[in-house]
């Protein structure tokens, strides 16, 4: 197992199965409240969860899986870990000497290169940046993987920004054989960096495809994903992004452009009536929040490859 998780792509292609594979394991025991052979994982261990950006799931999500692995957290406030009062190398070098991992939401994805260079023994988690949000990635192909009963050769679009979750959707699908297609504005792409990567990591085919038209991007598409116009740190941007994002709402007109049984996916949180409508986020095919749950089986089941099984020390 790498020691890190920065990206999808930190991953091989097994451990990335595995990991899904682990995490569906852990969601069967949970919901027959059984006691799980991981439930020491992480007996007398400390993870630090470091946010500079708000959430409610991620850090959720976390607190409760170090729990149930038996471990403890440590919430260090985020101005006094990541806000300049002192070098971020040194907050590294602390952490480390303190707990077996840190669970970091930031800005830059160098923040957390620099954390992973710093602190060897430390594990480093992307809990989002502005590059990527790999682990909720792992939650949406394990929520895809139970509603379709099978990833390879299915395809999954992307309407919105090409932004930190998109990037991520387009690893996992390529690694796990799921075609993604991305339908975004000029100028809001998914970037030629994240593409490249995703083909040079691709399975069974799958197809990182760009889109203009939201609707061709749609056509076939067994699933719809979107994400807010204006990511956390693009605030200002927001009154002009609405503007050119309008034509790339997901609403029931385009959902009934995409395959009959498709269904309905976003990371959340949603603004309503923006890139989704109630219609549709409140409809019977939308799984939002099954993939807000499968958020805490995925990290317990990661949690477990990075500091229990697969540990290396
Ligand atoms: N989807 C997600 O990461 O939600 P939070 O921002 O609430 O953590
Ligand atoms: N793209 C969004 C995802 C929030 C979970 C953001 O970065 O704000």
């Amino acid at each position: 197992m790498p020691k890190h998780f920065l990206s999808i792509l930190n991953l091989s292609h097994g451990e990335l199965e595995h990991c899904l594979d682990v995490a569906s394991a852990m969601k069967r025991d949970r919901h027959m409240r059984r006691r799980a052979p991981s439930a020491a994982a992480l007996d007398g261990r400390h993870v630090a969860l470091l946010f500079e950006k708000p959430s409610l799931r991620t850090r959720s999500t976390f607190e409760v899986a170090v729990h149930e692995l038996g471990g403890h957290v440590l919430s260090p406030p985020s101005d006094v870990a990541l806000g300049g009062r002192e070098d971020l190398r040194d907050v590294a070098r602390n952490l480390e000497r303190w707990v077996a991992a840190a669970v970091i939401r930031t800005f830059s994805q160098q923040r957390l290169v620099t954390v992973a260079e710093c602190a060897p023994s430390l594990s480093v988690i992307n809990a989002l940046s502005d590059e990527e949000h790999p682990c909720q990635a792992l939650a949406d192909f394990l929520t895809l993987k139970e509603h379709w009963g099978r990833l390879d050769g299915e395809t999954l679009a992307f309407v919105g920004d090409g932004n930190n979750v998109a990037a991520s959707l387009a690893h996992a699908g390529s690694m796990l054989g799921v075609n993604v297609h991305v339908a975004s504005p000029e100028g809001y792409e998914l970037p030629s960096r994240v593409v490249e990567e995703a083909a040079a990591v691709s399975r069974h085919g799958a197809r990182v495809r760009l889109f203009r038209d939201p609707r061709e991007a749609v056509r076939d598409a067994r699933a719809v994903y979107t994400d807010v116009w204006a990511s956390m740190g693009q605030e200002a941007e927001a009154d002009e992004r609405a503007d050119l994002f309008r034509p790339y709402q997901v609403n029931a007109d385009l959902m009934a452009a995409a395959a009959r049984d498709a269904a309905f996916l976003h990371c959340l949180p949603a603004h309503r009536g923006d890139e989704v409508t109630d219609e549709v986020i409140d409809a019977s095919y939308s799984l939002v929040f099954t993939e807000a749950e499968n958020r805490l089986h995925t990290q317990k089941a990661l949690l477990f490859m990075l500091l229990g099984e697969g540990a290396t020390c």
